[in-house]
């Protein structure tokens, strides 16, 4: 009987016709006629046998087993709206975009993710902005992306954050450097040496900078370069020290000619944080990357 005849359609317009008290604003909402709406509020009344809604002039009341039946709808709409939901989820996984920023340093681990993320779920379309902590941040002010990955979230933007991986901050020498042959070193040499840094807005410099402050080491510039790649291969060349992340300088990031020096204070022990505006709902695609990122972190530790 009711299971064999009830419509979901009927369900949903007898719902919005008791919630918003008139046939009229129910075929507005549900984008149909309102002759429409009265035939299937009839047929659901007559597959139920009992009157649902009674009109006393121009007002509608609901009977009692309208009342019954409206509570009934709206449990069952809400978890039908939950399932179809779930439908889409699962259809927007298999197409969609996926819009990451990371850090300069991160793109020596971040894009290894991007080879098995794409072969699990070839409809995905993905974009992987590298550029500095500055830039970063100015499209996560801009809402441009769906995560964004840096070492230094930002303290002036509302964000939600959590750690990644370790980010180790090293000492990196040539390999003919003459300190190689120590087992230790003391941090108050640095002041000696000179320095190849990155450009103002990058989060190693920052890191950087504040060390040797606190440290109370005076930091001597040789030159600022504006692509960890060309600080490697100045060091490698012994033109000076840098202090890069581990991840630039292990064999798959390309670290010929490197040494990390054994220098006291170091590493900088820091972190590589997952960023998101704070409250923004991840997209379908933005979950199953995070998930993957859960389930693959082994491919990204340093
Ligand atoms: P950077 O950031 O690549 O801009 O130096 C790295 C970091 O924040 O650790």
């Amino acid at each position: 009987m009711l299971d064999r005849q009830v419509t979901l359609s009927q369900l949903k317009a007898f719902e919005a016709v008791a919630r918003l008290g008139s046939h009229t604003a129910a075929a507005r909402e549900l984008f149909i006629t309102q002759p429409a709406i009265s035939k299937k509020i009839r047929m659901l009344q007559e597959e139920i046998g009992l009157p649902l809604i009674d009109q006393v002039g121009r007002s509608q009341y609901l009977t009692e087993a309208g009342q019954m039946l409206l509570e009934v709808c709206s449990d069952w709409l809400g978890v039908w709206g939950r399932f179809e939901q779930s439908v889409a989820d699962l259809k927007g996984v298999k197409r969609g975009r996926l819009r990451i920023a990371v850090v300069t340093t991160s793109g020596y681990f971040m894009p290894r993710l991007l080879g098995p993320f794409c072969a699990e779920f070839p409809g995905v379309d993905v974009s992987m902005e590298v550029l500095n902590r500055d830039r970063v941040l100015g499209r996560l002010s801009r809402n441009e992306d769906d995560l964004y990955v840096m070492g230094l979230p930002p303290d002036d933007i509302e964000v939600d954050c959590r750690p990644l991986v370790e980010n180790p901050l090293v000492v990196v020498g040539s390999s003919k450097h003459p300190w190689t042959r120590r087992t230790s070193i003391p941090m108050s040499w640095l002041a000696k040496e000179q320095f190849l840094v990155r450009e103002r807005g990058s989060g190693t410099r920052i890191a950087m900078e504040q060390r040797f402050a606190e440290m109370g080491v005076e930091l001597r510039v040789r030159m600022v370069l504006g692509s960890t790649e060309a600080i490697k291969q100045a060091v490698a060349g012994g033109l000076g020290l840098a202090i890069l992340s581990r991840h630039a300088i292990n064999p798959l990031s390309g670290g010929r000619g490197l040494v990390e020096l054994p220098v006291a204070g170091f590493p900088l022990r820091r972190s590589w944080y997952l960023v998101t505006p704070q409250g923004k709902r991840p997209s379908v695609v933005a979950q199953a990357f995070l998930q993957f990122i859960d389930e693959h972190l082994e491919m990204i530790e340093p």
